[in-house]
């Protein structure tokens, strides 16, 4: 009986979950030190093995101010090639995958414009078999273009998107932005199928057409490709969470041609770690993880491990350990350039010192270790908020468009980035009476599910509570991730203390002032759906003040953190 197996390696630089072994040396020069981590076990190689990247959003340098995921892009890239060097050396196959989201999030993605200008060419350094686009990818239509003219072609066929396409304004075609799938064989034999698929993204810009992935397999081109060839496996990478339906139904699809072929997915999207059995002979695995699985022909196993991102972790798995043996030119070279972007573009630079941390999830909402609390109760009042308001503020925003913590300290540009890439603007609506107030937020968090359709999914982040406390515990374990999946408990390659996660609402707001009559300032993203409530609830259309202010929800953070930060 054959028998093979696949191990994924998932790096996710965005999604948390790090730990770390022993003193590492920092990646970039002003990452904080890696702190101790508990002992490590090798992976299980398989025949056919993946590493797996998601979700990056321009995190190239790593986590600068958490030293268990302080591993940069050059680290990973050394990890990468010393990883295919071994498994030449155990003559097993290894995949390098990413199923996208490279753009917005941090400085390095986002401060070119379009977006990706810097962090996109770094990103063809890394050796990947094969990739697919995210929602990320195609919100701007410049973007778009970039990732269509500049990005996809240096992955000739492996770039895989079978259900996302672009007009091309020379010809008025719509024509797919990558290939729908490929076939290829390993090093060491595996044959592969694979696809990749983004989930139902509807706020594309109008340049990009996604189909669903029903209307996909209907096509001849799916049925044509799963039965043009003998793959020993097929592998399904998705921009779509793991237990999102479109997995459910591509499976089924597959399914109907190969009854018990072994499927390895890889999925995106929701920044958790999970992983999922399907059947016998599909398992998937999410975000910055590793899976590993084994399988036979008529009998598959699966097994999954999720790595943090650090160097210590690296070099433990890629070269037992031997750090000597670690490092590459190009991988040096990588870290280098990351410090110099990063410097001339003034992403470094300290603007103020945070007196403490705030968080994302980690904190109820509602209490001051909140970054929900900091925005409103300071940040809104004393940056957004103008002294000539009519009346007192009820301020609005949809939770989705914070999308990271605020750690004790120095807080620079890139942490704005980090904090609140979208640069929504603020709108203000005037003199709208209390009783009306007092019912949008309850109405919006009901309707607020909608909002996610946008990707900006309240995360699974799980981060160090207290960066205190975080090296107080080196010794013993290491705050972050503490993974239940389908396979059980065992999946963090680090063990970790877990850490308090909180479910955000849709929409956050400061309390309802007791004024009579009150100015609703909120950011732009929600206008339309506010001001259709607001018609429902008072039956008249309201004069929106737009923009009301000239800092955004990302600028507003450099006035308050050099203002009210500053040493
Ligand atoms: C593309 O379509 C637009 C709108 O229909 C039209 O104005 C333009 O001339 C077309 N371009 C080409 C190259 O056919
Ligand atoms: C496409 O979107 C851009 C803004 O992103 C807008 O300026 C343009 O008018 C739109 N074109 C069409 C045909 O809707
Ligand atoms: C399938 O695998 C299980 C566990 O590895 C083993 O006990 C069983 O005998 C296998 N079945 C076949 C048909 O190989
Ligand atoms: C580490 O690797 C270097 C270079 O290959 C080698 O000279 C050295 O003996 C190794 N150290 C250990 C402890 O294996
Ligand atoms: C290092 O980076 C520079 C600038 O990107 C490039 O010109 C040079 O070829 C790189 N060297 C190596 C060994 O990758
Ligand atoms: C934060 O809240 C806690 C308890 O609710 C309180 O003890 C503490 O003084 C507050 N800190 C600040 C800075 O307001
Ligand atoms: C409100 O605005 C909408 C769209 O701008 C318009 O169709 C409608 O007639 C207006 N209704 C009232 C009551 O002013
Ligand atoms: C923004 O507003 C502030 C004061 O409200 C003003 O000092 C600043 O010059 C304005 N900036 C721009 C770009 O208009």
């Amino acid at each position: 009986m054959r028998v093979l197996c696949i191990a994924t390696f998932v790096i996710a630089f965005n999604s948390v979950g790090c730990h770390v072994i022993g003193l590492g040396k920092r990646q970039q020069d002003d990452a904080i030190a890696t702190p101790g981590i508990s002992e490590l076990r090798p992976l299980p190689w398989g025949k056919v093995n993946f590493i797996h990247t998601t979700d990056t959003h321009g995190w190239l340098e790593g986590h600068l101010l958490e030293g268990a995921y302080n591993g940069d892009l050059g680290d990973f890239y050394s990890f990468t090639m010393r990883m295919k060097q071994k498994a030449r050396h155990l003559q097993r196959d290894l995949f390098i995958v990413d199923t996208g989201d490279t753009h917005d999030g941090n400085g390095l993605s986002d401060v070119t414009s379009p977006r990706g200008k810097l962090s996109q060419p770094l990103l063809t350094h890394i050796p990947y078999d094969i990739l697919t686009i995210g929602n990320h990818e195609l919100y701007v239509n410049d973007v778009t273009q970039d990732v269509v003219e500049n990005f996809r072609p240096h992955w000739k066929d492996r770039y895989l998107t079978s259900n996302v396409y672009f007009k091309d304004l020379n010809n008025n075609r719509t024509v797919s932005i990558g290939e729908k799938y490929t076939y290829f064989e390993g090093e060491f034999g595996t044959r592969v199928l694979a696809y990749g698929f983004l989930f139902d993204f509807r706020s594309h810009g109008n340049r990009s057409v996604v189909e669903t992935v029903r209307h996909e397999i209907e096509q001849d081109w799916f049925l044509d490709s799963l039965t043009a060839h003998e793959p020993d496996i097929i592998t399904l990478i998705g921009h779509i969470g793991l237990r999102f339906n479109e997995f459910y139904i591509l499976i089924d699809a597959i399914r109907n041609v190969y009854p018990t072929i072994p499927i390895a997915i890889l999925g995106g999207h929701t920044h958790i770690r999970d992983s999922v059995k399907y059947d016998p002979w599909a398992a998937g695995i999410e975000s910055g993880r590793y899976f590993e699985t084994d399988f036979s022909k008529d009998n598959v196993t699966f097994a999954r491990r999720y790595l943090d991102q650090n160097r210590q972790t690296y070099i433990y798995h890629s070269v037992d350990n031997n750090e000597t043996e670690f490092d590459t030119e190009v991988g040096r070279n990588i870290t280098n350039t990351i410090f110099d972007l990063r410097k001339e573009n003034s992403l470094s630079t300290i603007l103020g010192y945070a007196p403490q941390d705030y968080y994302l999830t980690a904190a109820d909402p509602k209490t001051n270790s909140s970054v929900f609390h900091l925005i409103m109760q300071e940040v809104l009042p004393k940056i957004v908020a103008k002294e000539d308001l009519k009346n007192p503020p009820y301020f609005l925003l949809n939770s989705g468009g914070v999308r990271y913590d605020v750690y004790k300290g120095a807080f620079s540009k890139d942490n704005m980035y980090q904090l609140s890439p979208f640069e929504d603007e603020f709108f203000c609506i005037e003199n709208v009476p209390r009783e009306i107030v007092l019912r949008l937020l309850p109405i919006l968090n009901k309707e607020g599910e909608a909002l996610k359709k946008r990707g900006v999914w309240p995360y699974n982040e799980r981060v160090p509570q207290d960066q205190q406390a975080y090296l107080h515990q080196q010794e013993v374990r290491t705050p972050g991730y503490a993974t239940t999946d389908d396979f059980g408990t065992d999946g963090d390659d680090t063990v970790h203390v877990p850490i308090p996660y909180f479910d955000l609402p849709a929409f956050v707001a400061n309390d309802v002032p007791s004024t009579a009559f009150i100015d609703i300032i909120y950011a732009d993203f929600i206008d339309s759906q506010l001001q259709d409530l607001l018609f429902q609830l008072s039956h008249k259309n309201w004069t929106v003040i737009k923009p009301y202010g000239n800092v955004t929800s990302s600028t507003m953070w450099v006035d308050f953190a050099s203002k009210y930060w500053s040493p």
